[in-house]
């Protein structure tokens, strides 16, 4: 826990200090104020964390680091506004829009979209060209219409969805794009600037996938068992608007049941490969801890 924090407290040294305030006051304030909430922080942490267990030096990976969280800042800017998801509250404070209103929101998350790669080729001067190529098109690859924003095109169209056609393959479908997309862009990165073979990429991308379609699900059993204190939102948004969730669609008790098959799977493949980490491991006993399994 005590190297978690660590890299907890870097990240968040970095993160200030790559968006200083600049004008126009009001959009640099905006991008701040969500990107500076304290947020888990489990993206960057895990990039670090790929990047020190395949041999690299985690100084090299903090620009990338930072960057994703702040892509994963946009992703929730957006995701409150009354048009997505309709969320007054986000990390424990009022959403951006709330605060800043609602077009200063859309265009503080469109550019922490870019601002972010920004960051990574500004500040990874120790990267090689190559690597640097490799970093940014894995960002544009799960940033982009083929990534993240699929993923919440289709949580979105899925709503009230009496009519959506086989309801199991949208929902796997619509979780890998909307949340693992961003840990394979974490892992995958961190792995990429440690120089790692394509085989101990291939395992990651593999074990992001399904960290990610477990973190999801653990998200989806809070949203009905948890409370705005410990999630720091409101509670209970995924049934009022009709959200596809593991929840909605087979119940808690089975949600549970595929969690704790995919942190089994999780775990499996690093034992599989010889692959130790403490912190991971941590990460993955909060997530059953939270969830109650
Ligand atoms: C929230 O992610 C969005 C989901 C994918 C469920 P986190 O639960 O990691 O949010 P923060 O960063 O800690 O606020
Ligand atoms: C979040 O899914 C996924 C992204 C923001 C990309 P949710 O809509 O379930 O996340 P919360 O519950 O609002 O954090
Ligand atoms: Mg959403
Ligand atoms: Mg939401
Ligand atoms: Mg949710």
């Amino acid at each position: 826990m005590k190297m978690m924090n660590n890299y907890i407290q870097l990240v968040n040294e970095k993160l200030d200090e790559y968006l200083q305030a600049e004008k126009p006051e009001s959009l640099f304030k905006s991008m701040k104020y969500t990107v500076t909430l304290p947020g888990k922080r489990l993206r960057p942490v895990l990039c670090l964390e790929t990047c020190r267990l395949f041999g690299g030096e985690i100084e090299d990976a903090i620009p990338t680091a930072c960057a994703i969280e702040m892509l994963h800042a946009q992703t929730l800017i957006h995701d409150d506004l009354p048009c997505m998801d309709n969320d007054d509250f986000r990390r424990g404070k009022p959403s951006n829009h709330k605060v800043f209103g609602e077009a200063i929101a859309v265009l503080s998350g469109d550019a922490l979209l870019t601002y972010a790669p920004e960051v990574i080729v500004k500040y990874s001067n120790n990267l090689p060209a190559s690597t640097l190529i490799r970093v940014l098109n894995e960002y544009f690859k799960y940033a982009g219409a083929r990534g993240v924003i699929a993923g919440q095109v289709v949580d979105i169209e899925s709503e009230q969805s009496a009519d959506v056609k086989n309801k199991e393959k949208t929902l796997e479908y619509l979780h890998i794009h909307k949340t693992s997309d961003l840990f394979k862009l974490s892992m995958r990165t961190g792995a990429i600037i440690a120089d790692a073979s394509d085989e101990n990429l291939a395992l990651i991308t593999d074990f992001a996938e399904k960290f990610g379609l477990a973190f999801q699900i653990c998200d989806d059993i809070l949203d009905e068992i948890s409370t705005f204190e410990e999630m720091g939102k409101t509670i209970g948004k995924d049934k009022q608007e009709g959200k596809l969730t593991y929840v909605s669609l087979y119940g808690l008790e089975k949600a549970k049941c595929k969690l704790v098959c995919l942190l089994d799977d999780c775990c499996a493949i690093m034992n599989r490969h010889n692959l130790k980490s403490d912190m991971i491991n941590d990460i993955i006993m909060q997530i059953r801890k939270r969830a109650g399994i």
